[in-house]
């Protein structure tokens, strides 16, 4: 159990005894609506903003660093063939998402999991789905390298991010005395990624004592997400996740976090529960991406999920009515933010001396200039094989 998830259970016993003690009762109804009242306003102090982005101290925020992340998220030149950045999946017109029930990486590869966001994964502990991962730095090589993803060979990635020459004055712009290295391209595309955090939501003026922010329905989901049906069980805090694991009874075969811990049976088909900020733009829903509308969620939690030794204790049938449906709706609707406009960055450009695209088709060529001859130069640039006379 996290911090994060203690703090709520306490909190929710505290509703509970408020809700038993409410004392001097005049009639049923006002004690009812006062207790109702009462734990509105205990679970909002739940979901307060935090004012500030944690950074690790091995990897301390800075300006640079977070710009060269940002090209870097958004350069093709990553991957293997050129063609994939980190941004062709995780893609922010679809709040860091791809739109697709499971994206497709290198030579159109059909991937396994649905891409999940990059938002808010500062405020994160374990990353992917599984939670293999323990930080953003160690991540951000994983899809570089993974056949299926970007395809990219790590001995070389140094060499092609050297010969571009504005990549050099930026890293050493951002790592001084360092410059271009695989731990700091990870550092840069990590420090880059925990810029990225939602923005300020209808949802977040209401906790902050606007009433008028969202509507009744939406305040009546707040009621339901954290009494009814439990939602607040495992979408806990500001960030509406626990950062843990759970089986929430999907049909699928993946076994998720089971495959890490092979022992523990509840985590057998348990997966991360993902932040439902801005939850909205991310359709289709799961890991496996089998849900399509916020609707189907909700049914599915209020079917309870399939029933197997690694069901979570807090997955229950949940009875919910039509109206209760949309009120939970109408609440998830509240929480996409008004976040900034993302600027595609202008990249560094390939180096423009006689020889240098030469040189990336194919390194042995181009070097003495005159031992290729032109007719093999315009065969490799066709990415032809030529042999040389
Ligand atoms: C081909 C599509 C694709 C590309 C390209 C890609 N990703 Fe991902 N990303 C995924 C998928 C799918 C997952 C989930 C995989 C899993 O959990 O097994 C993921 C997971 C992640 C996560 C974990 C998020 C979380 O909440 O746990 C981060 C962070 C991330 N990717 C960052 C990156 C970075 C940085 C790059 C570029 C270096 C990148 N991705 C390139 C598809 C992609
Ligand atoms: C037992 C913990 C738990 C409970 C209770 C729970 N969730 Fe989830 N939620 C998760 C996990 C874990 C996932 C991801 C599951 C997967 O992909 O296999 C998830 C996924 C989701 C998603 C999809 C998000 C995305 O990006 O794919 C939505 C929406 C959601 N939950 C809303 C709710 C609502 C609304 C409730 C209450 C009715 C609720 N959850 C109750 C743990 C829980």
């Amino acid at each position: 159990m996290t911090v994060a998830d203690r703090i709520t259970r306490g909190a929710a016993a505290l509703t509970v005894a408020i809700l038993l003690n409410a004392p001097g009762a005049a009639s049923a109804t006002t004690a009812g609506e006062k207790a109702v009242e009462m734990s509105r306003q205990d679970w909002k102090a739940e979901y307060v903003r935090p004012s500030e982005v944690p950074f690790p101290e091995e990897n301390p925020y800075t300006r640079d660093k977070a710009d060269l992340g940002h090209k870097l998220f958004f350069d093709p030149r990553l991957s293997g063939a050129n063609y994939i950045s980190c941004a062709t999946c995780h893609n922010p017109s679809f709040s860091w998402g791809d739109g697709l029930p499971t994206g497709f990486g290198h030579k159109m590869t059909p991937l396994g999991r649905r891409t999940p966001t990059i938002l808010n994964t500062a405020f994160g502990e374990l990353m992917m789905w599984d939670g293999r991962f323990d930080s953003l730095e160690q991540q951000a090589l994983g899809p570089m390298a993974a056949a299926a993803e970007m395809n990219q060979q790590m001995e070389s990635i140094v060499e092609e991010l050297k010969a571009v020459p504005g990549y050099v004055s930026l890293f050493n712009l951002a790592f001084p005395g360092e410059g271009i290295t695989v731990p700091n391209i990870a550092k840069a595309i990590a420090t880059f990624e925990r810029t990225v955090v939602s923005g300020v939501a209808p949802f977040d003026l209401w906790i902050a004592g606007d009433e008028t922010a969202i509507g009744d329905a939406a305040k009546r989901g707040f009621d339901l997400f954290n009494n009814k049906a439990n939602c607040v069980a495992c979408h806990s805090g500001w960030n509406l996740t626990d950062d843990s694991f759970h089986d929430i009874g999907l049909s699928d075969d993946d076994i998720g976090r089971g495959a890490v811990l092979k022992t523990i049976v509840k985590m057998q088909h348990a997966f991360k529960t993902p932040t439902l900020r801005n939850v909205v733009s991310r359709a289709p829903y799961m890991h496996d991406g089998s849900l399509a509308t916020l609707a189907d969620v909700i049914d599915h939690y209020d079917g309870g999920g399939k029933q197997r030794p690694s069901l979570s204790d807090d997955m229950h049938a949940l009875k919910l009515t039509a109206d209760e449906k949309a009120d939970l709706i109408a609440f998830m609707r509240t929480l996409d933010g008004n976040d900034p406009v993302v600027a595609v960055p202008v990249l560094p450009a390939n180096d423009q001396s006689p020889n240098a695209w030469l040189r990336r088709v194919s390194p042995a060529a181009g070097s003495g200039g005159g031992e290729v001859s032109p007719e093999c130069r315009v065969a490799r640039l066709h990415l032809r094989p030529c042999t040389p006379e």
